[in-house]
């Protein structure tokens, strides 16, 4: 069984005149290895910046440009056409030109009046000079664009851009697209968390023995990166909390990201995030103890083995941390990694924490734990509640879990109104 949600679909990429637009080649070659049956349209800017030939080659499909809508042997209009096979439809870059066109309902590209005859899905991957993202006329139309039904968009980044100024401006990396292309795929463009903070931790942390030498554990942090972009793309501010990463770089882009190391590290990272949270979810997989010995000199191995056989000082729990220090209704996610017999060990790990709710996964099975691209598990909830999940992408996953921490958050509101008017 495929678990790639773009494995299979039909993907209309819309191309518009930004230099980004090199960039697209790459793009529509990924997806295409990944299953997706891909078709270009070019507006004329963009056909003089990305060869129509390189795409159609990429695309085994011919690419299509402003003079193919006049064609007198189609039978049917070309954008309805492009517009009604497409499943999702990804427009990028974005440029000023094309979201001005898009916001005020003209037709006079082809790619513009397809955006106007699609009821698809449409990912918008805007990239402009820093000075246009910032006029009063882009701004206002991108945020028209956010109110769009159908509409998920993704704001530049920041970086050196073409034109030597640095600052917002360069469309997403190719691999964010796709990761917000898959997002539209398994989720939808839904912006359910808009307004709310959300506090996430990813990563292994490391206890160090000398400059040399650290205690930790082989998680990746794909799982709480996954949920910190789910989190994003559904509207929502988020604050990642990350020990050192093994993963694109590109996936940090749109998160606030505050690197730490070790276990004291997080622990003051989240005394000083918890309070602006609405809800948590604690991803990182935290080393247990820490040597009650650090040598400050990558140490000898006679000093070293003094250190490995001192007595260890605990790493407190910080999840149960923040159960005890929350003073509003804050759901808070844990995460259980076991081996062997997952849901008794989970149950009770659950009841110790004391969160909100706990997804549970083996980490000695094929497909799911550490380093995987996929997770299968348990999520308990308030009560017996237990929902097992079947194996599908982190991506997937993380959105599944966002949405039953959103339900705790919708609850736990309600539960503070209602206290608050019969106090
Ligand atoms: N966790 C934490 N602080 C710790 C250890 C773990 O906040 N010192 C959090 C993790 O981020 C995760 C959950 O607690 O959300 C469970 O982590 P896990 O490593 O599975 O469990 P431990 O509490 O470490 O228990 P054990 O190692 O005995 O399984």
């Amino acid at each position: 069984m495929d678990l790639d949600p773009l494995a299979g679909r039909r993907v209309l990429v819309g191309i518009s005149g930004s230099i980004a637009a090199v960039k697209v080649p790459a793009l529509v070659s990924a997806l295409v290895k990944r299953g997706a049956e891909v078709r270009c349209v070019l507006t004329p800017s963009a056909a003089a910046l990305v060869s129509p030939v390189a795409l159609a080659s990429l695309s085994r499909q011919r690419a299509y440009l402003d003079a193919d809508q006049w064609s007198h042997t189609a039978a049917r209009p070309l954008h309805v056409e492009l517009a009604e096979w497409a499943e999702f439809v990804l427009v990028a870059p974005l440029s000023a030109t094309t979201l001005g066109r898009w916001i005020h309902g003209l037709g006079d590209t082809l790619l513009a009046s397809v955006l106007l005859a699609t009821e698809a899905p449409v990912l918008a991957a805007a990239a402009m000079n820093t000075a246009m993202w910032s006029s009063p006329g882009v701004v206002g139309n991108w945020e028209t664009l956010a109110g769009f039904e159908r509409v998920l968009p993704l704001g530049p980044a920041e970086g050196l851009l073409a034109c030597d100024r640095q600052g917002t401006g360069r469309m997403a990396e190719p691999s964010l697209v796709l990761l917000a292309l898959e997002s539209l795929a398994s989720w939808g463009w839904q912006r359910d968390w808009r307004g709310r903070r959300l506090l996430v931790t990813a990563g292994p942390t490391r206890e160090w023995l000398d400059p040399a030498r650290c205690i930790t554990n082989p998680s990746t942090g794909l799982m709480g990166v996954m949920l910190a972009q789910a989190a994003r793309l559904r509207g929502a501010a988020v604050d990642l909390v990350h020990g050192p990463l093994q993963l694109d770089a590109a996936w940090l882009e749109g998160l606030s990201c505050h690197p730490i190391e070790t276990g004291e590290e997080l622990q003051d990272a989240l005394a000083a995030l918890q309070p602006q949270a609405d809800a948590i979810a604690m991803a990182a997989a935290v080393a247990d103890h820490r040597p009650s010995v650090r040598f400050e000199h990558k140490g000898e191995k006679e000093r070293l083995a003094e250190a490995l056989t001192a007595p260890w000082q605990p790493v407190p729990d910080l999840l149960a941390q923040m159960v005890q220090r929350r003073c509003s209704p804050q759901p808070i996610l844990g995460f259980a990694a076991q081996s062997g017999d997952v849901l008794p060990q989970a149950r009770l790990k659950f009841r110790r924490k004391g969160c909100d709710l706990l997804f549970a996964n083996a980490i000695d099975q094929p497909g799911s734990g550490f380093g995987s691209s996929t997770n299968a598990g348990w999520l308990l909830g308030p009560g017996e509640d237990c929902r097992v999940l079947e194996p599908m992408g982190k991506l997937a996953l993380a959105h599944q879990l966002l949405s039953a921490l959103a339900e705790q958050l919708a609850l736990a509101q309600q539960l503070n109104e209602v206290n608050g008017r019969s106090a």
